[in-house]
């Protein structure tokens, strides 16, 4: 994943630019690079590093100027992360740039044709190939920039959000999409072009989401021109009028957007709620599954698709939907189902998990379920993002933007979403009698009071990371609901403390693992009272001789 930010208009762009990628820096940090249109001149600066790595750069060049430009932040995928490899990325004439999100598969073929033609590359990346494809295109053909961007994705496999300009034409960016999130922010007299709108928001309420297989002509003073690559059709701007809020977005006196984001679980807990969980009348609303009730209550079975954190929070959702609706459901990784020729009928629920809508290998299986005629549910926090587009049907947790790449809020918003999904089904089949729901409605109004008296013992905390902070590897286990945020809790220290750990379920600890098991290792045992506790405490014993 990366960050992409372009700017052109009446405003310096670089300070934009760079505001952007701070706010993106969560999509990749292991890179930056701006790229500056100033006199006839592209000015590009780029650097392995953070953002701030790349402002000192810019900054002690001098090279600031410029109402155009393209800045970029990276999460290496071909090319180790280095200043050569970071983009923005030119052609051998110098006279095109581009930014690109995502990865071209057949850049290794287009490579050699391209060599064997006179190119030259300098970098080891597939982005360089795309703009030299480019620049071909555009001096054979003899077209225009936007024509020779469209010729050249027509030859390309992969994923891309780009934004690509030609110096000979510096009131223009042309910018294209498929598989990876590109928006159009659009101003008076003034286009922004970014992964997400938090880019610009503070400018702009305006803008157009590109669908896949679009790209998008912008040129100052003129309306923006949209076409399908494939088939040239002209597509028209949906405009929408964003409702995002700038303090939202930014670190809210927080040292790290995280930290900031552990916090505001309470609060995004109860977002997520509100509306949803009418614990006085006894009564769980969701529009997504009041609409589509039928496809639930009938399904032979649910099969959960994610990744990462949200697979985990799939898994918790396992136990929920078996415990309160006595559904059948399995839990798929999306990178695997979607490679497996999976299984599935028209009889199913997909429920498809994903915090920022885009992760392409949930999207891919979203896809795979649909042309088996699954019902397919999202599950996600980014409104109007792919995956929110893709589903028939979903439910949005309201965490408000997760910057932190580390996902927190995302986590706990999505079981609440799924807690309250199970709970109307539970209701509808009729499960509990009125009284027990009633009782389960009220103590969850309960959980956002009870996460912020957890986060009360932060000064705690802290100090049994100062104790196990040189831990070299660690152990997280926990019973029932609580294995998954075992796995959670692990994959949170790998993550952010580069400290080796793994997630177990307590029990499984005597077959094997517990030979690991020295004075060195740290084990981190989630034992809630109603988390089998008695059982967890022998495993705990076990440990302990
Ligand atoms: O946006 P998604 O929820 O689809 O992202 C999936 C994973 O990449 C994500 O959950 C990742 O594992 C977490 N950010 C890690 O903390």
């Amino acid at each position: 994943m990366c960050g992409i930010v372009g700017y052109i208009g009446h405003r310096e762009a670089y300070p934009i630019i760079l505001k952007g990628l701070q706010r993106l820096e969560y999509r990749g940090y292991d890179s930056a690079g701006v790229a500056l249109y100033h006199d006839g001149k592209i000015n590009v600066s780029k650097t392995k590093g953070k953002v701030d790595d790349l402002r000192k750069k810019v900054e002690s060049s001098g090279n600031m100027e410029g109402h155009l430009g393209l800045g970029h932040t990276r999460w290496a995928t071909h090319g180790v992360p280095n200043d050569t490899n970071s983009h923005p990325h030119y052609s051998n004439s110098g006279d095109l740039v581009i930014i690109h999100n995502g990865i071209i598969e057949n850049y290794e073929s287009i490579k050699k044709a391209l060599i064997a033609r006179g190119y030259v590359f300098h970098t080891d990346t597939d982005t360089e190939v795309l703009v030299n494809l480019i620049e071909e295109v555009r001096d054979k053909e003899e077209v225009k920039l936007g024509k020779a961007v469209q010729i050249a994705l027509n030859q390309v496999v992969g994923a891309y959000a780009i934004a690509v300009f030609d110096k000979n034409k510096p009131d223009e960016i042309v910018v294209a999409k498929l598989g990876s999130p590109l928006a159009i922010g659009i101003g008076e007299n003034e286009y922004f072009v970014a992964s997400d709108a938090s880019p610009f928001i503070e400018y702009t309420n305006n803008a157009v989401y590109l669908e896949d297989e679009e790209m998008a002509i912008i040129r100052l003073g003129k309306e923006i021109k949209l076409r399908k690559i494939k088939d040239d059709a002209i597509a028209y701007p949906n405009i929408l009028e964003l409702q995002l809020n700038l303090e939202e977005i930014e670190k809210g006196g927080y040292e790290h957007f995280m930290l900031k984001e552990i916090y505001e679980q309470p609060r995004a807990i109860l977002d997520t709620y509100r509306g949803r969980l009418l614990a006085d009348k006894g009564l769980v609303k969701m529009a997504g599954i009041d609409q589509n009730l039928e496809k639930f209550l009938n399904a032979n079975r649910i099969i959960i698709v994610a990744c990462g954190t949200s697979w985990h929070a799939g898994l918790v959702a396992e136990y929920i939907f078996e415990d309160l609706a006595r559904i059948p459901v399995e839990v798929e990784y999306a990178s695997e189902f979607r490679y497996r020729n999976p299984v599935i009928t028209e009889n199913d629920v997909l429920i498809a998990i994903s915090q920022s809508g885009e992760t392409a290998d949930t999207l891919a299986a979203i896809k795979l379920a649909k042309e088996k005629g699954a019902f397919v549910f999202g599950v996600c926090n980014v409104v109007g993002s792919s995956i929110a587009r893709e589903t028939h049907a979903g439910a949005y947790t309201h965490a408000g933007p997760e910057i932190g790449v580390a996902s927190t809020k995302a986590f706990t918003t999505q079981i609440t979403v799924l807690t309250l999904l199970a709970l109307k089904l539970a209701s509808e089949k009729g499960i509990f009698s009125a009284s027990q729901f009633h009782e389960i409605l009220a103590e969850l109004e309960n959980i956002p009071g009870k996460v912020e008296e957890a986060l009360k013992s932060n000064n705690l905390v802290a100090h049994i990371a100062d104790i196990y902070k040189d831990s070299t590897n660690c152990l997280y286990l926990g019973r029932g609901y609580n294995f998954p945020v075992a796995l959670e809790g692990a994959l949170k220290l790998k993550e952010i403390s580069y400290i080796h750990a793994e997630g177990y379920p307590a029990a499984e600890m005597k077959h094997g693992p517990i030979a690991l098991i020295d004075e060195q290792m740290p084990v981190v045992v989630i034992a809630t009272k109603k988390g089998h506790y008695e059982k967890v405490v022998s495993n705990i014993q076990e440990i302990n001789s």
